[in-house]
């Protein structure tokens, strides 16, 4: 099965780039967007984000996605209801769905931090229990989701480890990761996870346990990620 993911479009910002990324893409099985498609929420960016796929690798696959810091928290439902057509927006949620035969669940969230931002602790009311909260949501998700489905993915906005933010400055590491994900990513063993934000990353790949971890940040890989996994099912 081909996968396309990307994150950190920042669109308009990065559209160009992106637009760039897509010739070099060809049409996936399942495509994800792993968050800051846009910057401030817009969206009508998001959308045209949406389109340009969709132009250019045509319609024949699900377009899955979460939400990332930028698509702030008061613009989410009109972003998803802007591009529900195409694309299914997972906020803490999770998605089954049949894909050459193999069935996949996806659970979506944005992810949490080791330590919040500055912002974060001035404008997130307890934003440390929050971040606890989408690290036991999104664990529920997994174990509820696992006895289902043949190949679980996460698709995460954050990172969930270290060593994908290898690149990143010393003083913004614990702004991009979440230990508490690593841990319940070793307790739930999901096949695969997908995330962003890391702009400055060298490392793409990395693995926690038996599970594959891939930063699919567009700033930081120039490209979008395109992966083939799980033919041989
Ligand atoms: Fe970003
Ligand atoms: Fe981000």
């Amino acid at each position: 099965m081909k996968i396309a993911a990307v994150g950190d479009v920042h669109s308009p910002r990065y559209l160009g780039e992106f637009g760039r990324a897509l010739n070099d893409c060809s049409p996936p099985d399942l495509f994800l967007l792993a968050g800051d498609i846009v910057d401030q929420g817009v969206p009508e960016e998001f959308a045209a984000v949406v389109s340009m796929i969709r132009d250019r690798l045509g319609t024949a696959f699900p377009i899955v996605g979460c939400y990332g810091n930028q698509e702030y928290t008061e613009l989410r439902k009109a972003i998803a209801s802007r591009v529900r057509d195409h694309v299914v927006m997972l906020d803490e949620r999770d998605l089954i769905l049949t894909i050459r035969g193999i069935r996949i669940g996806i659970v979506g969230t944005q992810g949490s931090l080791t330590e919040p931002t500055s912002w974060q602790r001035r404008n997130i009311p307890r934003v440390r229990t929050e971040f606890e909260r989408r690290a036991r949501r999104a664990e529920s998700l997994l174990q509820r989701i696992r006895p289902s489905v043949d190949r679980v993915i996460l698709l995460m906005h954050y990172s969930p480890c270290l060593a994908t933010c290898r690149g990143e400055p010393e003083r913004v590491v614990p702004w991009t990761w979440s230990r508490r994900f690593e841990e319940l990513i070793r307790r739930e063993s999901p096949d695969l996870v997908i995330h962003g934000h890391a702009h400055n990353s060298v490392v793409h790949e990395a693995w926690i346990d038996g599970t594959l971890v891939r930063n699919v940040s567009l700033p930081a890989t120039g490209r979008i990620t395109q992966l083939e996994l799980w033919t041989d099912d």
